[in-house]
């Protein structure tokens, strides 16, 4: 089939690096193949809206500073499943005919998502249904996604948080405190992990593996016996209390609230100081790891993302995912990547490399 238009949208939350593939997919595939562009707005919500909210991108793309942009051009939203789309009334509805209806009217011969895990899903869902050709592109400051080594967004999030510990260490240094840094990261411990080793943390919890106070009072025992006045600790959002309850955060009411990790952080914290009487203080990271200019390495990973992902389409390979793979940008099907969740190993290379430096993980 001749391709003449494409589309894509971004899908899921934000991330840095997502204008990077969005320019890229514009580059290769209307200055290489001749192809419109078409940008969709907010994900399957402007493939919902009637008319539908798209626009067809032209070379002010090219001529932007969207490179080193964070966020999105063409806007996203991580609600509004259209299999399972939430009413007033508290129910939910299947809407997924009029999302596909959305892409017919766009005449689009390929689709190309950018989502996480959950976005991609559903997108893959929405393609089975109404016979779209799919392409998806891996973003996820979570790092979560299976079969890439890497997804976009989760390099200038390990940035954001490291300079978070970069910034604290003084202040914990000067006033003898236990500084706890909650990060993001939903069921997954990668940005605690990378950020905590990168960052020079001395504790490092994540949902992986399972915690106890008295070890975590033992490593600040430790540290001030060696003479240390402080520590740092990095606690993944997700993580639980001790006896296992998660601790989140609802945003919205009715069916449309919204649920989210959030305050662990502050629990440890202050478990940490009627235990240890340690002066502490609590810094939640919150969204400021999702947006800002984007690291050069997630600019890079979306180009490549980018150009491949219009190569599969011009190769006519669908329901595929690009993804990365010992330095080389590789395809794979959609499913190899949405059907497990990839957390961090704690046999993996990195929880050693964090042992291995006297880090605890509170086991
Ligand atoms: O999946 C990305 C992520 O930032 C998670 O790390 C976090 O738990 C969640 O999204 C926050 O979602 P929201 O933007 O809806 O608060």
């Amino acid at each position: 089939m001749a391709i003449k238009r494409v589309g894509i949208l971004t899908s899921g939350g934000d991330c840095a690096g997502l204008n990077a593939v969005i320019r890229a997919v514009y580059a290769h595939a209307r200055g290489h193949f001749g192809w419109e562009v078409v940008g969709i707005h907010n994900g399957t919500a402007g493939l919902l809206a009637r008319p539908v909210e798209a626009t067809a991108l032209d070379d002010r793309v090219l001529g932007s500073d969207m490179l080193r942009q964070g966020g999105t051009i063409l806007g996203t939203t991580n609600k509004g499943d259209p299999f399972a789309f939430p009413q007033e009334d508290g129910s939910h509805v299947d809407r997924s005919e009029e999302v596909i209806e959305g892409v017919r009217q766009l005449q689009l011969d390929a689709l190309i998502g950018i989502g996480g895990d959950g976005s991609i899903a559903i997108l893959r869902r929405l393609a089975l249904q109404g016979g779209i050709n799919l392409v998806a592109i891996p973003k996820t400051i979570d790092n979560d996604l299976g079969a890439t080594e890497m997804s976009i967004g989760f390099e200038t999030a390990v940035q954001t948080a490291t300079a978070a510990l970069d910034h604290l260490q003084p202040t914990a240094a000067s006033h003898s405190r236990v500084m706890v840094l909650e990060v993001m990261g939903r069921d997954a411990g990668h940005i605690a992990l990378s950020a905590g080793i990168a960052g020079g943390a001395d504790v490092i919890l994540i949902p992986e593996i399972p915690y106890k106070f008295a070890a975590i009072e033992a490593k600040l025992a430790d540290l001030r016996k060696s003479g240390r006045n402080f520590a740092l600790v990095v606690v993944a959002e997700a993580v639980k209390t001790e006896s296992g309850e998660a601790i989140t955060a609802v945003h919205g009411g009715g069916a449309k609230a919204m649920h989210t990790y959030g305050g662990i952080g502050h629990y440890i914290g202050a478990e940490l100081a009627k235990r240890s009487g340690a002066e502490t203080r609590v810094t939640v990271l919150g969204h400021v790891q999702r947006g800002g200019t984007p690291e050069p390495k997630d600019r890079v990973l979306g180009s490549a993302f980018g150009v491949h992902a219009v190569d599969l389409i011009a190769a006519g390979k669908y329901d595929r995912m690009v993804a990365w793979n010992a330095r080389q940008v590789i395809d794979v099907p959609i499913l190899d990547a949405i059907k497990g969740a990839a957390t961090v190993d704690p046999q993996g290379t990195l929880v050693k490399t964090a042992r291995g430096l006297g880090i605890s993980f509170g086991d």
